[in-house]
């Protein structure tokens, strides 16, 4: 496996450190942890997750393969990971997101080495699941989409479509492209793809290849995190959720001090649970925290010594008994070792929220 592109991004990205204000370690909410399950072998990677209706996970693993794994009853002891699909033309996961009832998207791409992908294989399928208290599932390709750079984050806006004749209630996929740094547009039924917002905020840098990473809607916005520039924006939508006319992206919050801002989630407030993933750390973005929306930050769990949320790329959270828990997928450490040289196979993590929301 080469991680020479990522340990160069990451060089390049502390030589161009700027002044910061120190980062709020000290004042971390430190929430515990524990391991749900691991993999078994070191140099593997989980890297995006999402959850059933029936409280069940579904984890995209990047390395060392592209299979889909399916933890039943994550709150439970001895949850175990077990594989539930290895699609056939592609290397590696990337992206997951529900977009309707134990309906999932899924993308990948093939990987000629690590996170660099083989030109127009970038890919989107669905796994839908015929009944939540059962496990069979069908998969189906729904689209190639050609000239993607690498898909990353996703997720599922439900609008009327004005353009379609009925005006009837739709699903469509919002797709993070990392290295084009677009948010795209997948029409599900028909797999047509479309550019929904090309911005300079969406952008990589010279420093880093990695710009938008997770996407999330909330309300009437589109949130999403870029790596490159250590941010969150968001901009706001219309109901058949293209940017509303005259919209501007706005910069919500500026994370200088974190490396590498990965995926996001929401709790049912609004506040935001970001994977910092080369600091090991989950940081939690208060929605109403400061002079404006999301405006500051702390550490919520884990930290830059530890392997409990060691190279953590996503966050969830669980649904019926779980709903207190956030799960975290991670890469365990493998780019961007602890301490420099310790790594673990990657795992899903649970993060104790019940003394919070
Ligand atoms: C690791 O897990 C995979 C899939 O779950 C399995 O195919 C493989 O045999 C396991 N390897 C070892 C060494 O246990
Ligand atoms: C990925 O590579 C395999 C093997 O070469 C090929 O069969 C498959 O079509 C490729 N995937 C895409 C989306 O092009
Ligand atoms: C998908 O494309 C079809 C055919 O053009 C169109 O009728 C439908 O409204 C589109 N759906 C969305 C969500 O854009
Ligand atoms: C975050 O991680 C980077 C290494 O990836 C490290 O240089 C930096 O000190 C860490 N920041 C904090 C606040 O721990
Ligand atoms: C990293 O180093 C610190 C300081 O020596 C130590 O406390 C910590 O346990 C180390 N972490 C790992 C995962 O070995």
């Amino acid at each position: 496996m080469r991680l020479t592109s990522f340990a160069y991004m990451i060089s390049l990205a502390n030589l161009a450190r700027v002044e910061a204000k120190p980062f709020p370690q000290n004042d971390g909410l430190n929430l515990p942890t524990h391991t749900v399950a691991s993999f078994n072998q070191t140099g593997s990677w989980f890297e995006n997750l999402a959850v059933r209706p029936n409280g069940d996970l579904l984890v995209t693993m990047m390395l060392p393969d592209p299979t889909l794994y399916h933890i039943k009853s994550p709150g439970s002891k001895g949850a175990q990971l077990i594989p539930l699909y290895k699609f056939p033309s592609a290397t590696g996961l990337v992206g997951i997101t529900e977009f309707g009832n134990d309906k999932f998207a899924v993308n990948m791409h093939n990987f000629s080495a690590f996170v660099s992908p083989v030109a127009d294989t970038g890919a989107v399928w669905e796994i839908s699941f015929a009944n939540t208290h059962k496990d069979d599932f069908t998969a189906r390709e729904v689209t190639v989409i050609k000239g993607a750079g690498l898909l990353n984050g996703m997720t599922s806006f439900t609008g009327k479509n004005s353009k379609s004749r009925e005006c009837k209630a739709e699903t469509s996929l919002i797709v993070a492209d990392s290295y084009a740094g677009v948010l795209r547009r997948v029409n599900l039924s028909t797999g047509a793809d479309e550019i929904l917002l090309d911005a300079p905020e969406l952008k990589p840098t010279t420093e880093s290849q990695f710009g938008v990473n997770g996407v999330h809607v909330l309300g009437n916005y589109v949130y999403w995190t870029n790596t490159a520039l250590r941010a969150l924006y968001r901009i706001s939508i219309n109901s058949d959720g293209y940017p509303s006319k005259n919209a501007a992206v706005e910069l919500l919050l500026s994370m200088p001090e974190i490396s590498i801002v990965d995926d996001f989630t929401f709790d049912r407030k609004g506040n935001i649970w970001a994977a910092a993933s080369s600091n090991n750390t989950v940081l939690v973005i208060y929605k109403n925290g400061g002079s404006k929306e999301y405006s500051t930050y702390k550490s919520a769990a884990g930290e830059v010594t530890s392997l409990a949320l060691g190279g953590v790329t996503a966050t969830a959270f669980g649904k019926g008994g779980d709903s207190n828990t956030l799960f975290a997928s991670t890469s365990g450490a493998t780019a961007v070792p602890v301490n420099g040289t310790v790594t673990e196979p990657a795992k899903i993590a649970a993060v104790d929220l019940s003394s919070v929301l």
